[in-house]
């Protein structure tokens, strides 16, 4: 029954598209919706169905008996209706395009940035354990350093060693899991993941993304470290703009910097926007040996860096971009999101 109703719908239709003029359109009608209508005949087999079919295929008349209804009250009704000319020079409508999150493609530049001078894309688990967000990353359990970080727990039960489940707050929790991954050095990643802490206002959402970068090998020193940052601020931000070091604390690296990057609007002179010319990029440092152990790497023999920034935070700094409020970035807003 339902199938048969579905054909006779698509035939309808076929026939009223195809239909020349009024006349055919009003027998069209009667045929099918008038009283003694094709519809209305098969209508009588209505109650010899069972109950809970009756209702499923009454509805089905009624959607068909409305389609076919609309489709003949739409169709203009003049009289031999043929296409007498069709001007192929006029220009097409051109159909709206999307385009993608500008955030999805600061993160596509980021990692094609690091991947030119071999660095290899991953991303680790967004939902890990203490193990990896702290505990590997030189804070044991009850480190007062670990406040800084305002984490999600998830109500789950502990596991003895690796602890409890949080959201990510940041993606070094790649660090020691491409450790394991690769087994020994050379390593070169870009752990690019979503990150959540608990802090929202003008530079800061609940999620929010991060890039990792991480490099362990044999001889690896600050220079490397500088030069890596040096080349990324050249190429993301564009050749006029300048980074600098600042020391810092952080657990897992020794020593700890933060980055700056000179202001996109005085470049470093110093203006109302900047701190004295100078925008805090993130986190960055020589990675402490700790961390190199816990991922059963050889610390006398191996050194790395690794350093930590905010995707959105990144890029948000880029020249002329002035964007007052990082959870714009978030608000779906259509006519914010048009303009990238
Ligand atoms: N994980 C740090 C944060 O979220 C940032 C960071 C600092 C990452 C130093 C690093 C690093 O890899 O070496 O604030």
């Amino acid at each position: 029954m339902r199938e048969k109703l579905l054909n006779l719908k698509n035939q309808a239709l076929a026939q009223i598209i195809s239909a020349e003029n009024p006349d055919e359109l009003e027998r069209l009608r009667a045929h099918y919706l008038g009283k003694k209508g094709v519809l209305n005949e098969l209508a009588k087999d209505l109650p010899h169905l069972e109950p809970a079919l009756r209702a499923e295929i009454g509805q089905l008349f009624n959607e068909i008996k409305t389609a076919i209804s609309q489709a003949i009250s739409s169709t203009p009704k003049v009289q031999n209706r043929t296409l007498v000319s069709f001007d192929l020079t006029v220009p097409g409508m051109k159909p709206p395009q999307g385009h993608l999150h500008p955030v999805t493609k600061a993160i596509e530049e980021i990692s094609g940035i690091f991947e030119k001078i071999g660095f290899i894309r991953v991303r680790y688990p967004e939902v890990d354990w203490d193990w990896y967000a702290f505990e590997t990353l030189n804070m044991p359990k009850g480190h007062p350093a670990r406040d800084d970080w305002e984490t999600f727990f998830i109500d789950a039960p502990e596991h003895p060693k690796l602890g409890k489940i949080v959201l990510t707050p940041h993606t070094s929790n790649g660090q020691v899991r491409e450790m394991e991954r690769l087994g020994r050095p050379p390593i070169r990643m870009v752990n690019i993941a979503k990150c959540y802490r608990r802090q929202s206002d003008v530079s800061h959402t609940v999620m929010f993304h991060q890039f990792e970068g991480l490099v362990v090998d044999e001889n690896i020193n600050i220079t490397h470290l500088k030069g890596t940052i040096d080349y990324f601020v050249k190429q993301f931000f564009g050749p006029d703009r300048k980074s600098r070091l600042r020391p810092y604390h952080f657990q897992f690296t020794e020593p700890s910097f933060e980055v700056d990057v000179t202001c996109d609007v005085c470049l470093g002179k110093g203006c109302k926007l900047c701190k004295e010319g100078w925008l805090e990029l993130g986190g960055a440092g020589m990675v402490h040996p700790n961390v190199l152990k816990a991922g059963k790497i050889d610390s006398d023999k191996y050194t790395g860096f690794a350093f930590g920034w905010g995707v959105e935070r990144t890029y948000m700094m880029k020249s002329g971009l002035k964007i007052p409020d990082l959870r714009l970035l978030y608000s779906n807003d259509i006519r914010f999101l048009n303009q990238f």
